[in-house]
């Protein structure tokens, strides 16, 4: 059974059973800020868990795409991914414990679906404590069913309790389904849910029951639900009988893929343990990249959150590359999207912006990763006679502050050479940074905190060129609504009521790329308020000043500017060094709002 065969039967099955089939959602969770990515299947589903009705009623089944890092660092093991498909069907105050147990068992075991062998299957149960009794009734379901007692083991709340991704949300008791693979157990009290390998699990039945709320409390739910959840690779591997989800076909042409940009190629993957790791890392990584870039709501590589994580997952992916002398992870990618583009027809819609992200954080972390590893290597020598074979955090915060190399990655280039990095000592230096820039930069900088980077310093002068280049070409309505700015890119949000055309993008660039190539003074003053405003210095609307400010001037003098701001900085000198002004996208931000983002290319 391949993972098309699994997801198609499970849906029809659910749909038989009058369950209507819905769209899984994004990758990238809707107005949640407990989880980065979606975890489970449930996750699009807490609002309609929680009570709301749900328009397409209340038995629903669907595949969803999930991401969990918490194991990142496994990843490259046997077992471990980040990326992960769920099956899932839900009942929205529905059948609960007894329907949804029959509904599990009949495809489990039906040679109609599954058809597992009643002897290879095991559940466990919820045992009970202060918050929930003994679950007999799931219990007694499962007898009922022909699953013998001593196959129905009883579990505490480490494991037999669904709890919600972040730390609120609709939670419960579970029932979680295993297979025997026929391995000996591992003593006289192994039995489902034994961590030794006999049993895998291969579903999760979870009774929402009740609300956790922000004081930790269990308040029941008015409507009791149902939701499960079934991961399509883990069941894969089991029902063909393989040890390892690489060895199936969900990543056969994946592996292809890798084999065939190594250089030097001919590698059988199988040959070397050390080798086949970085496969794994790659085929896993690339493959959550893909799915991150390729999404609805696509978020690039970033140093903060989601967009962080998506660096670090392409980062480590290309370092294994190098490690197998592979020059770009494109063909990777390209793979992923064919693989997968069935299912997920968004990947193939987005195909070019996946591959040219993808390309840009590569190149960009080539450079980086070269001057890092060499700097590493200097280090080596002297780090190595340390008896405590410890690298010290200072140390580590040079390389990622100098060199923008992740710490995560500095702690596994030292492991690979016994080496332990203090990262506490990381830590502390780290937010010693982040207080010593709040405090050099000051102010906050129209709603981010400054980035003291060269790069950073070059968008914020970048962002009063455009600001006062849009004024010229669209009109004075154009106000700043908002600022972010990275050491990649720029983005600008502004008051506009329609889409740009693109004779106003060019001649917006044109104008800023204008005052770059002047190479302008760009000054600062401090006066009052109203002293900048009279000098015809832009503040923003609505933004609670100090009675002095510092106003930005970029120009020839302070009477013949071209653009005048109130601001905290810090900004460049000169215009001249600042590259080439390119507008990457302008989009709808909300309602009035346009959303503009901008690179600056090295010029030349
Ligand atoms: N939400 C449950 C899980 O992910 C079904 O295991």
């Amino acid at each position: 059974m391949n993972s098309e065969e699994l997801r198609s039967k499970y849906i029809e099955f659910f749909v038989r059973h009058g369950h209507a089939r819905i769209e899984g959602k994004s990758l990238i969770p809707e107005n949640d800020p407990t989880v980065l990515f979606t975890t489970a299947g449930m996750h699009p589903l807490v609002p309609y868990l929680l009570g709301e009705p749900h328009p397409a009623g209340t038995r629903l089944v669907d595949y969803q795409k999930c991401i969990r890092t918490g194991d990142i660092d496994s990843v490259g093991d046997s077992s471990h991914l980040t990326f992960f498909e769920m099956l899932g069907n839900w009942s929205l105050g529905d059948y609960f414990k007894d329907g949804a147990i029959k509904m599990s068992f009949e495809f489990l075991t039906s040679p109609e679906w599954l058809g597992i062998p009643l002897e290879k299957l095991g559940v466990t149960v919820f045992a009970g404590d202060e918050n929930a009794p003994r679950d007999e009734e799931s219990a007694a379901a499962w007898k009922g069913l022909g699953i013998p007692p001593e196959r129905i083991r009883y579990r505490p709340k480490e494991d037999n309790w669904w709890g919600p991704a972040g730390s609120t949300g609709p939670c419960g008791p579970d029932s979680e389904m295993f297979y025997d693979i026929g391995k000996e157990p591992c003593g006289p009290d192994c039995g489902p849910g034994c961590s030794c390998g006999k049993w895998l699990e291969i579903w999760n039945d979870v009774f929402m029951q009740y609300n956790k709320t922000e004081d930790g409390a269990y308040e029941p739910l008015a409507r009791k639900c149902v939701d499960t959840g079934m991961g399509i690779e883990r069941t894969v591997t089991i029902l063909n009988g393989k040890k390892s989800v690489y060895d199936t076909e969900i990543f056969t042409p994946i592996i292809s893929a890798v084999m065939s940009v190594m250089n030097p190629g001919g590698y059988t993957y199988g040959d070397d343990d050390r080798r086949d790791r970085s496969i794994r890392i790659i085929c896993d990584h690339v493959r959550s990249s893909t799915f991150v870039l390729g999404d609805p709501k696509a978020l690039s590589p970033s140093n903060v959150g989601a967009g962080y994580v998506l660096r670090r997952l392409i980062r480590r992916a290309v370092r294994h590359g190098r490690k197998l002398g592979i020059e770009s992870l494109v063909p990777v990618a390209q793979a992923v999207v064919d693989k997968f583009t069935g299912p997920y027809p968004e990947l193939a819609a987005n195909r070019d912006s996946i591959l040219g992200e993808l390309r840009r954080e590569e190149e960009k972390f080539l450079e980086t990763l070269q001057k890092g590893e060499h700097e590493f290597e200097k280090l080596l020598p002297n780090l190595l006679k340390d008896p405590k074979k410890l690298m010290s955090g200072r140390l580590a915060f040079k390389l990622y502050d100098t060199y923008g190399f992740p710490i995560e990655l500095t702690e596994e280039v030292a492991l690979e050479r016994g080496l332990r990095v203090n990262r506490a000592e990381f830590d502390e230096a780290f937010k010693k940074h982040q207080e010593l820039s709040k405090a050099q930069g000051g102010q906050v900088f129209k709603g981010g905190l400054v980035d003291q980077g060269e790069m950073a310093v070059k968008y914020h002068t970048a962002t009063h060129l455009l600001h006062r280049a849009l004024r010229m070409v669209l009109g004075d309505h154009v106000a700043q609504r908002g600022s972010n700015i990275t050491a990649e890119r720029m983005r600008f949000d502004f008051s506009h009521p329609a889409p740009m055309t693109v004779q106003e993008l060019k001649k917006v660039e044109d104008i800023v790329n204008g005052q770059i190539a002047q190479d302008l003074p760009v000054t600062m003053e401090v006066m009052s308020l109203d002293k900048a405003l009279a000098a015809g210095a832009i503040a923003l609307f609505g933004e609670k000043y100090e009675s002095q400010v510092k106003v930005y001037t970029v120009g020839k003098s302070s009477a013949d500017f071209f653009s005048k701001e109130v601001c905290g900085g810090p900004h460049v000198e000169r215009t001249g060094g600042m590259g080439r002004f390119k507008i990457q996208k302008e989009q709808s931000s909300s309602a009035g709002v346009r959303r503009i983002r901008a690179v600056l290319e090295p010029a030349g």
